[in-house]
This record gives C-alpha cells, sequence and structure tokens, in this order.
C-alpha cells in the first residue's frame, strides 16, 4: 500500500473540521470520562472529555486538558469555583449519552436531565456522579496551567475518593476496566471497545 506524508504547511491549509478531526485522531485512543461538576449555586453540571491523562500516583494526580474558556466555560468554571469534581466512566449503553453532554447547552442547563443520565450524589461530596457508571472517582483541584500556545489549560487534580466494583480491581491493583466495559474514543466523535491483549513482567535491560 502506498504512503503519504503531509508537512506542517499542509496542515496549516487543511479545512477546519478536517484538520480538526486528522490532529484529534493522531495522538491515538484515549479514555473517555463524563466530569461532573456545581456551579456555587450548586447547580449540576455534566460534559464529556477524552483529554485524559495520568500524572502520578504518589500522590495521585489526573490531569485532563481543558479548551479555551470561551468555547468550553462551564467545567472549568464550577471547578475554578467549588475546588471539587467527579469523572464517570463510560460503558457502551452509555455512548449516546454521554456524547450528547458536549453539546453547548446554557449554563444552568442541566445535562443529566437533558440526557437522562441518572444524577448521583454521595455523602460528604459536593460534586454530582453519574449513576449508571461502573468506575467513579472524586478529583480535587490542584493546580490549573494555562498552556499559552492556544489558550487552553491543564486542569490537575488530587484523586480524593474511588467508587468501582470489586471485580474490576486484580490481586496486584491493576484495574481490568474492560470488565465494566469502559470504552476509548478517537478523534472527537469515534468510540471503540477495547479488548485485553495482554499484560507484561516489568522490562529490564
Ligand atoms: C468525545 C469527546 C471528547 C471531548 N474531549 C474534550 C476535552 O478533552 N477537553 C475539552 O475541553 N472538551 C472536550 N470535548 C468537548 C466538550 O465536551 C464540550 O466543549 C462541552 O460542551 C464542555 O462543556 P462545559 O462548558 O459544560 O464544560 C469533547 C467532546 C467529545 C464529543
Amino acid at each position: 500500500m502506498s504512503t503519504t506524508h503531509f508537512t506542517s504547511a499542509n496542515i496549516q491549509s487543511w479545512e477546519r473540521f478536517y484538520r480538526t478531526n486528522f490532529i484529534n485522531c493522531l495522538s491515538g485512543f484515549k479514555s473517555a470520562t463524563l466530569i461532573g461538576t456545581n456551579d456555587t449555586a450548586a447547580y449540576p453540571n455534566l460534559a464529556i472529555f477524552s483529554n485524559i491523562v495520568h500524572i502520578g500516583a504518589a500522590p495521585a494526580l489526573i490531569g485532563f486538558i481543558n479548551r479555551p474558556l470561551e468555547a468550553a466555560p462551564h467545567t472549568l468554571s464550577n471547578i475554578k469555583a467549588t475546588g471539587i469534581y467527579t469523572m464517570n466512566h463510560i460503558h457502551t449503553s452509555l455512548i449516546k449519552a454521554a456524547h450528547q453532554t458536549s453539546a453547548k447547552y446554557a449554563s444552568g442547563v442541566s445535562e443529566f436531565e437533558k440526557t437522562g443520565l441518572t444524577i448521583e450524589w454521595k455523602e460528604n461530596i459536593p460534586a454530582p456522579f453519574v449513576g449508571e457508571s461502573k468506575i467513579k472517582y472524586v478529583l480535587e483541584l490542584e493546580e490549573i496551567v494555562p498552556i499559552k500556545q492556544n489558550g487552553t489549560y491543564f486542569v490537575i487534580g488530587k484523586v480524593a475518593a474511588i467508587f468501582l466494583e470489586e471485580n474490576i480491581v486484580d490481586e496486584d491493583g491493576f484495574l481490568h476496566i474492560e470488565n465494566a466495559g469502559s470504552i476509548s474514543s478517537l478523534g472527537i466523535d469515534g468510540y471503540y471497545e477495547p479488548h485485553f491483549i495482554t499484560r507484561l513482567p516489568y522490562a529490564k535491560p
């Protein structure tokens, strides 16, 4: 099969949506998660995010990229205001509802109500969870790092509590998230069901 190549000048010349799709797919499969937040009046917000990354385990830090505020305002401003948010894994039957949370609803409109996803509250945790989600956790805001190149933000949170089904956790702490049906995403609108291939021993030189 023949291959092709593109230069940065090619990339810049592409039509906006073509470029968005192409470059978003380029870095590969990602986790897709629903982030639940509250505004200061305790009004809930839910949105899908896929640019999520493990930063470190001690302390347990997870980060995500938030687009510029004018494009995606609610999650970030709620996190700034309250300092607390939830991440909720998505399984296959939730994909359509989860995707719909990316619509630009006005502030004060609950994506839980609009998509039919169940809002769930847990004691002493002032941020909403997705009831249907099988793996969910709470993050406390540590830092918001502005990315000067494009106006996005890297939001860093510390894991404060975790809720998941017991059969997902292996003896050594590995999580078989495929047992919960957690999906992967690609680009801005592709969704996949990953399957387990193998685990390998710690590599030595
Ligand atoms: C599959 C998928 C992945 C997305 N990932 C991100 C992401 O990582 N960061 C981001 O800022 N927006 C992402 N979005 C867009 C947000 O979901 C969208 O902007 C949403 O309206 C933000 O809502 P908010 O203003 O309530 O925070 C994604 C959308 C989809 C469909």
